[in-house]
């Protein structure tokens, strides 16, 4: 075609003839390839993919699906009807314990779930990864704050992958740190870590890691080991937890302070009046949001808690209790490996200016609002649940 539309003039006619008529065979051929093939039998395609290279096979898998997708949308994507049809005919697939949009995939190809491992674009992909590492590690960073990521780092052995979320765009500079060649760098501006948490770390891409860890980027961890640490959560079951803060920094709550006789805490008691219950936080069931630890199963609750537009996080901290049972025993703080807050100001001082008030103040100021927010939507979710139920809200034992 290309030949025939650049020298059209200098060919005979019938020639110019000859070729149309080539091409539409050519062209028709191939359309009945593409239809005839999907209906023929499991060992007829066995043969021919032997006969054509695999790169022809799965132009043809191609255009079935590009057929049925344009089929389907003359249907106005009717899914019920759509699937009465499919369980009827058998040899079309449609498994609907599959995943949402999934049905028509054999179940034996689907993979449901990712991870973040780096693989090599030579030899085996069966060959490609030396090691799984369980664990994994997330620090939301700015380039300033690189020697103190730089010591944080190197407290997590080669079982983590290390994952940077940048907030000031800054990630080749990293290279000066030989770990950063095998870390994972997401860069986006200005953004938060709860931002980045629920863009990035969906559960079903970070599956493969038992637990997962999400700092801030002022954190001192001269006296703290993450293998250490990790057993430390295991051995006392813990889902969501912390390492303990170093207690003389001017500490908000009690029960993140670190206490220098134990291995972990799980609960602890408040200024009178502080806690309705000593089950509940701030005296129990309570880590903060600064350098939470999650197991799997934690996170994939958690994730899903985790609202789009409130960025900051302010409020999760009371409501991680939601996402494990009995909460009071498997939340806690871990004490003999503890950290210290440096508090150094990173992102909050990369807000604006507005209506005269300092950066900072813009930025608590919408921590503060968030907080109301986020109460204010749990609080509703939770009433309209038990309303839905036939369940008295205020008889329920949720608070
Ligand atoms: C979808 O298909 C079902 C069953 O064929 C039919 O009853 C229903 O009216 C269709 N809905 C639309 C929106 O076309
Ligand atoms: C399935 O096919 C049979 C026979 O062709 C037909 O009687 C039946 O109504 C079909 N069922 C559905 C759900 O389409
Ligand atoms: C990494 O994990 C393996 C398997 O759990 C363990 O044997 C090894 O000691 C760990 N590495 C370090 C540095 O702790
Ligand atoms: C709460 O539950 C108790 C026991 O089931 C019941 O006696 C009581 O009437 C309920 N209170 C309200 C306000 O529904």
């Amino acid at each position: 075609m290309g030949i025939l539309s650049r020298s059209p003039v200098s060919r005979k006619p019938h020639e110019t003839m000859r070729l149309i008529v080539t091409t539409f065979v050519g062209v028709v051929f191939g359309f009945f390839i593409g239809v005839s093939f999907p209906s023929l039998s499991l060992t007829k395609l066995n043969l021919s993919s032997n006969l054509l290279p695999t790169i022809d096979l799965s132009y043809i898998k191609g255009k079935e699906s590009g057929l049925r997708n344009a089929w389907s949308s003359i249907n106005v994507n009717n899914r019920s009807s759509t699937q009465a049809q499919n369980l009827n005919d058998t040899s079309k697939i449609w498994v609907p314990s599959n995943p949402r949009g999934a049905e028509r995939l054999p179940p034996g190809v689907i993979e449901a779930e990712s991870d973040l491992y780096l693989r090599r674009l030579w030899g085996k992909p069966s060959e490609d990864l030396t090691r799984k590492p369980q664990y994994l590690v997330t620090f939301t960073v700015g380039y300033n704050q690189r020697s103190n990521i730089d010591a944080a780092v190197k407290k997590f052995s080669e079982n983590f992958t290390i994952l940077l979320f940048h907030y000031d765009g800054r990630t080749t500079e990293w290279d000066e740190f030989e770990w950063s060649k095998q870390a994972i760098h997401v860069s986006v501006h200005k953004q938060t870590k709860w931002w980045y948490a629920k863009r990035f770390l969906h559960p079903d891409i970070v599956a493969p890691y038992d637990y997962i860890f999400m700092w801030d980027e002022d954190l001192g961890v001269e006296h703290f080991n993450a293998e250490e640490y990790i057993k430390l959560v295991r051995k006392h079951g813990l889902e969501i937890s912390q390492p303990g803060l170093e207690p003389n920094r001017g500490l908000t709550w009690q029960m993140t302070k670190r206490r220098g006789d134990r291995e972990v805490h799980k609960e602890t008691e408040e200024k009178p009046g502080w806690c309705s219950d000593p089950h509940l936080p701030p005296c129990a069931a309570f880590v903060e949001i600064m350098a939470p630890v999650f197991s799997r199963d934690a996170w994939r609750c958690v994730w899903h808690m985790i609202q789009n537009d409130l960025v900051h996080g302010w409020g999760l901290d009371f409501a991680l209790r939601k996402c494990v049972y009995p909460a009071h025993e498997k939340i806690g703080v871990v004490d003999s490996q503890w950290i210290v807050h440096q508090g150094v100001p990173s992102l909050g001082n990369q807000g604006e200016s507005q209506n005269g008030k300092a950066p900072w103040q813009g930025v608590r100021d919408r921590c503060r609002k968030e907080w109301t927010i986020f109460q204010g939507r749990m609080a509703n979710a939770e009433h309209a649940y038990f309303k839905a139920m036939g369940i008295d809200p205020s008889n329920s034992t949720t608070r």
